[in-house]
């Protein structure tokens, strides 16, 4: 059944008809196809198009469509060119000729662009609970690994001291702010389009705020041209994505470099990690390098969604079709990965001895010793010098940072006394940390606060 065969002479092509169709993918719209006909027909009656009758007869369809959906009987038919038409043709069977009342004062430019936002809500709703699953698992270790210490990192070289605990918090700031963007989404997504027709409105009284209340909407479209093609909601869904993976990435990064021997900081669960066909040696972190893959496809959904919008012309264009294959591609995969991401976390295992050693071997007491000088009155430059210069013996002469006694200290700078021993040390070291965000073990145990009331907000 097309639902636009009355000025045609001429039958269309097979070929180009399953071309053009969209059932293979917006059949995973039925539910919410189902929802707007509801909420349209219960419209309709209210404005005197259906009788209270016809309203009945075509709720008990659309009963008996949702039915066939549940049940299976309801599948992506070739011959359907789309999920409004294959509900369409299903009503027919269960309602009759009642049933082509229904799409009165309504197109499927409006149809498809207000069930996709349907759609989209329950899914951010989905992601948002996912996303809060994982910062729990994040908080949980966070506190767990609270006092086991960690070099940090710049440019991948050893940097300043601190523990696991505030390390992995910074993860959990990322995903809160990515929670933020798609509550965004959210809002963005929760305009009714119905009543705009396919461009221009409809001479039809249709009632859009009985529509928007019936389904949830929180406001109603304030331009029908606009609100018929655009397709911003989505473009921010996937940038909402795009912003978490890439932060799932570099979660991964951490971990698959932290996993090689050569660093030997965690140990990966065996569950989700895989072995070598060929070296029996191998344990691979094939879980994260997946989740760094995947982006890859997640990120090209999004450029492809900016590429379909900016060649189009104001009004909806059948190209806009194509929207759906992208972003239903990216949501499974973003889903899946979102699904696995908390397991795979609190399975991983920290190593403490071996961060211990490559925290004495790095030096990364140098900032403090530099400081130290700093606060006694030695001008910042000048102490930064002679801090080097010890580093550069320690060099030379095969010594450890650690190892230095006070005497050896004082032959660098008279400002050195007996307190600076502590700063030889990493607990020492956080201890004397003064800002909010570092790793010092009061303002970590306040981080830790605000981020548990965050994620139950
Ligand atoms: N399958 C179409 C889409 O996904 C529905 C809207 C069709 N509109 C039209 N004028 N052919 O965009």
């Amino acid at each position: 059944m097309k639902l636009w065969g009355g000025r045609f002479k001429e039958e269309i092509s097979d070929k180009f008809f399953v071309f053009s169709s969209s059932i293979k993918f917006d059949f995973r719209l039925a539910e919410y196809d189902i929802i707007v006909n509801r909420a349209w027909a219960k419209m309709l009656e209210r404005i005197d198009l259906l009788s209270q009758k016809e309203l009945i007869r075509i709720t008990k369809a659309l009963d008996e469509v949702q039915e066939d959906l549940q049940k299976k009987r309801l599948r992506p038919e070739e011959s359907s060119e789309d999920i409004h038409s294959l509900i369409e043709e299903r009503l027919f069977t269960y309602a009759g000729s009642v049933s082509k009342k229904l799409p009165v004062g309504r197109s499927r430019n409006e149809l498809i662009s207000t069930e996709v936002r349907l759609y989209l809500r329950d899914v951010v709703d989905e992601f948002v609970m996912k996303i809060k699953n994982l910062q729990r698992k994040i908080l949980a270790k966070a506190t767990e690994n609270a006092k086991i210490f960690m070099p940090y990192f710049t440019h991948l070289q050893p940097a300043t001291p601190g523990t696991v605990g505030h390390f992995l918090l910074s993860y959990f700031w990322k995903l809160e702010r990515d929670k933020k963007f798609f509550k965004f989404v959210k809002e963005e997504a929760n305009s009714m389009p119905l009543g705009s027709g396919a461009v221009g409105g409809t001479t039809i009284p249709i009632d859009t705020e009985f529509l928007m209340r019936e389904l949830g909407f929180s406001k109603i479209c304030e331009n029908s041209v606009d609100a018929t093609s655009e397709r911003d909601f989505i473009i921010y869904f996937l940038e909402a994505c795009a912003n978490l993976q890439v932060h799932l990435c570099l979660i991964s990064e951490d971990f698959v470099i932290f996993s090689t021997p050569a660093f030997d900081f965690l140990e990966l669960p065996e569950a989700f990690s895989t072995g070598s066909s060929l070296m029996p040696q191998k344990k691979n972190p094939d879980f994260f390098e997946l989740v760094r893959g995947k982006t890859a496809k997640i990120i090209a959904g999004l450029d492809a969604l900016l590429l379909l919008l900016k060649g189009i012309p104001s009004g909806y264009n059948r190209d806009l079709q194509e929207d759906k294959i992208h972003l239903f591609g990216i949501i499974d995969e973003v889903n899946s990965i979102l699904e696995l991401f908390p397991n795979v976390f609190s399975e991983i295992r920290f190593k403490e001895s071996n961060m211990k050693k490559l925290i004495e071997k790095g030096e990364i007491c140098a900032q403090s010793l530099a400081e130290y000088l700093a606060m006694k009155g030695v001008p910042f430059r000048c102490a930064h010098e002679i801090v080097g210069r010890i580093i550069r013996d320690n060099e030379t002469l095969k010594r450890k940072m650690q190892d230095l006694t006070l005497d050896v200290l004082k032959s660098y700078s008279e400002f050195f006394t007996a307190d600076v021993i502590p700063l030889l040390s990493p607990e020492g070291i956080l201890e004397q940390l003064q800002t909010p965000s570092s790793p010092q073990s009061l303002s970590f145990e306040a981080q830790l606060r605000s981020a548990y009331a965050a994620v139950e907000e």
